[in-house]
């Protein structure tokens, strides 16, 4: 038994959860609101049976014991796993020791930036401190921030001496070279170690789960320079990796799907004042692709981006835009799946001004944020003088044209190649071929980055056959009939379809960019279906716990850029996952057995290159996007066939969820439909 059954076996999922979500039973199953999204009549309902928990909501997810405390907690799969296994007394194997050294150090640096943040604060509220008054006085008046959000971002002062956080922390037992990696201190070239904070506002930074990794300390004298003097870039501080606020703001992004990103930490801390709480701050720096995956398309599918006044048209908010273009632009076609909006603030002030004098203007100016390809349009023709040549009018529109054309949809970009014909006097029909033009070398560009990633593994599919045809499951319109008999607790049983998607993701993660677009693609601009049957491939495809894991920490590796996928995932998962992982490789890898005299476990990584340099299949995205969408039908259909047995079930009580149980039924069908409709195009392009 892997540990992962074997805490599942000793752990009722209706006990757990009912620890922190009153529970109510409903028949053969248990429901209650939704703990993940707010909801007055409950669509969250819990199987005892089946040991899973599903939200027929907003959410439109579920899983196991394991997916609800990962949710719950915000906790890595890892976390999960020992966090339960506490609990059950189950024996999780630890982590390699060069890991758990690496987390000891990791833990231990955190700890002390966490304790300067609370110093620093102390300190901005020592009532002995005339300097600190003074400075609290300023935070107060000047600043206009009350004491809750004093608190709430633990904002702090760093007293003017030398070495006020080096005497500090050494004598709470900390050394020096602690001091000096956190950036606390700075070590100069004759050797001495000072405080690199002095006489500065401090603003501590948290990343998304609000863990203190950071400060901007701002200058207090108006001589002291940089105004903002920010930690160094290290492992624990790397800036390009956060959002100012985001731990504060997450909840507010998911629920109204919309982040609003501004410029500086005070505008942001001023809007949370103000009680508009989905509010992050860049860095000082351009946006990156990583800050943008934090919060999209995962959280928000609207992303305004607050510019000061003084800010349009510098080169940051150009290269902002251009980021968040490629990073978001996923779908085929080029079109945006999220929409970025600009807002600019009037009257050369920012946010924080703004918001401090009339917060209720704020609401407005977010209402009339201007999608960005009329922002663009304005931006870039703003300053064309009257008499610009045409070919400084063309050499223009060949600028803006990618931004525009990767808009919304065929609709928005009509309207804006009409404006920007309008305001260059370059017909629209030049315009459109140049559009076209560009659109066919971005197509060339990702054929060729296609062309050079690596050839696919074998395809030995001892368990589904690939040249048999795909056949969809006799009518799966129907209403399905309830399974009779359900998987009991413990392992869950083999299922070929989810092993042969989780090998190909695993030998090649780049193909689950191709699989997603393809949802992306069939769900068009529905937000329901993108949101639910038609969302990213995640660990809800999967039902076997094992492989909901591993799809659950592949999708997590995708989201850090530190470490290769692999390299990755074997530091989060224990001992028995990380040999489920080898076998669902090494599965069909025979061939290459007997060359691995000292196991697989030696060096996956080699193994996997290996292969991938010695097979190839003639259409990988074909093939992955054909298993995908299959595995989402099973999916689907698994779904829909739990919920007509809690359908059933419910009937007998109250018929409150049952609207939901319908809406979703419907959502679900029209999805299957539509994945139907692609897997037959699929086949008939195969043996044409
Ligand atoms: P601003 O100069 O607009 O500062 O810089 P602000 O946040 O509005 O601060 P106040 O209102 O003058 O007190 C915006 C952001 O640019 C980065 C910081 O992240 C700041 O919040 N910045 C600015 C730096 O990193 N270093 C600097 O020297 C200045
Ligand atoms: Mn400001």
């Amino acid at each position: 038994m892997s540990v992962v059954d074997d805490i599942k076996s000793r752990l009722d999922i209706v006990e757990y959860i009912s620890r922190t979500v009153p529970l109510k039973r409903a028949g053969r199953s248990y429901k209650a609101c939704c703990p993940f999204h707010s909801e007055r009549t409950p669509s969250f309902v819990v199987d005892p049976n089946r040991q899973t928990w599903r939200c027929f909501g907003a959410c439109s997810t579920g899983g196991d014991v394991f997916s609800f405390a990962m949710r719950q907690n915000g906790w890595t799969f890892a976390e999960a796993l020992q966090e339960l296994g506490k609990l059950t007394g189950v024996e999780v194997r630890p982590r390699s020791p060069e890991q758990q050294a690496q987390d000891e150090v990791i833990d231990r640096l955190r700890g002390l930036v966490k304790a300067a943040a609370e110093f620093y604060h102390e300190q901005l509220l020592d009532p002995r401190d005339s300097e600190a008054k003074r400075t609290l006085d300023y935070v107060r008046q000047k600043r206009g921030l009350n004491d809750e959000t004093i608190q709430r971002f633990m904002i702090g002062y760093a007293p003017p001496g030398w070495s006020t956080a080096l005497e500090t922390f050494t004598t709470l037992g900390y050394d020096e070279e602690d001091l000096v990696t956190t950036g606390l201190a700075i070590r100069n070239d004759a050797g001495r170690v000072y405080d690199r904070f002095r006489n500065r506002l401090m603003i501590p930074i948290r990343d998304g789960r609000g863990r203190t990794v950071g400060f901007g300390a701002r200058a207090l004298a108006a001589e002291d320079n940089p105004k903002y003097l920010n930690s160094p870039q290290t492992t624990l501080f790397d800036k390009s990796h956060l959002l100012f606020g985001l731990d504060l703001a997450g909840p507010a992004i998911r629920e109204q799907e919309t982040v609003v990103i501004v410029e500086g930490y005070l505008d942001a801390i001023q809007a949370h004042q103000a009680g508009y709480t989905n509010v992050v701050a860049q860095m000082g720096t351009a946006l990156t692709e990583t800050q943008l995956k934090l919060v999209a398309p995962r959280w928000a599918t609207k992303i305004i981006l607050a510019l000061d006044s003084d800010a349009a048209g510098q080169s940051a908010t150009r290269r902002s835009l251009e980021v968040a273009r490629e990073t978001l632009q996923a779908d085929y076609g080029g079109r945006l799946s999220v929409d970025i909006r600009i807002l600019t603030v009037p009257d050369a002030k920012d946010p924080d001004d703004l918001i401090r004098e009339h917060p209720e203007q704020w609401e407005t100016l977010i209402a009339q944020a201007e999608p960005v390809a009329d922002y663009v349009i304005g931006m870039e023709t703003a300053e064309l003088s009257p008499q610009a040549s045409l070919q400084e009018r063309a050499t223009l529109a060949r600028r803006v044209l990618p931004l525009l054309i990767a808009s919304e949809s065929n609709l928005y970009r009509k309207d804006n190649l009409q404006k920007l014909a309008l305001k260059l006097h370059i017909s629209e029909r030049d315009l459109l071929a140049w559009a076209d033009e560009q659109q066919a070398i971005d197509a060339l560009k990702s054929r060729r980055r296609e062309e050079t990633r690596q050839e696919m593994p074998p395809e030995p599919a001892p368990f589904a056959p690939d040249d048999m045809d795909w056949v969809p499951t006799d009518d799966p319109y129907a209403a399905p009939r309830p399974a009779q008999t359900f998987p009991s607790v413990g392992r869950s049983p083999e299922n070929a379809l989810e092993r042969d998607c989780l090998r190909l993701l695993l030998y090649q993660p780049d193909l689950i960019f191709d699989i997603n677009r393809k949802f992306r693609e069939l769900a068009k601009n529905d937000r329901a279906l993108l949101a639910g049957p038609l969302n990213d491939l995640n660990l809800d495809d999967f039902s076997r716990t094992e492989y909901r894991a591993l799809a659950g920490v592949f999708n997590e590796a995708l989201e850090q850029d530190e470490l290769e996928i692999l390299a990755y995932m074997r530091g989060q998962l224990d001992g028995d996952l990380w040999r489920e992982l080898e076998e669902i490789i090494a599965g069909d890898l025979e061939l290459l057995r007997p060359r691995l005299r000292h196991g697989l476990s030696i060096d996956l990584e080699t193994v996997v290159q290996a292969a991938q340099r010695t097979h190839g299949v003639p259409d990988p995205i074909m093939q992955a996007t054909e298993k995908a969408l299959r595995l989402r039908s099973q999916r689907l259909l698994r779904e829909r066939q739990e919920l007509q047995y809690l359908q059933m079930d419910a009937a007998e009580f109250e018929n409150e969820v049952e609207e939901n149980y319908d809406s979703y039924i419907m959502l679900s069908t029209m999805a299957q439909r539509l994945i139907d409709a692609a897997l037959r195009e699929q086949n008939r392009v195969k043996r044409s």
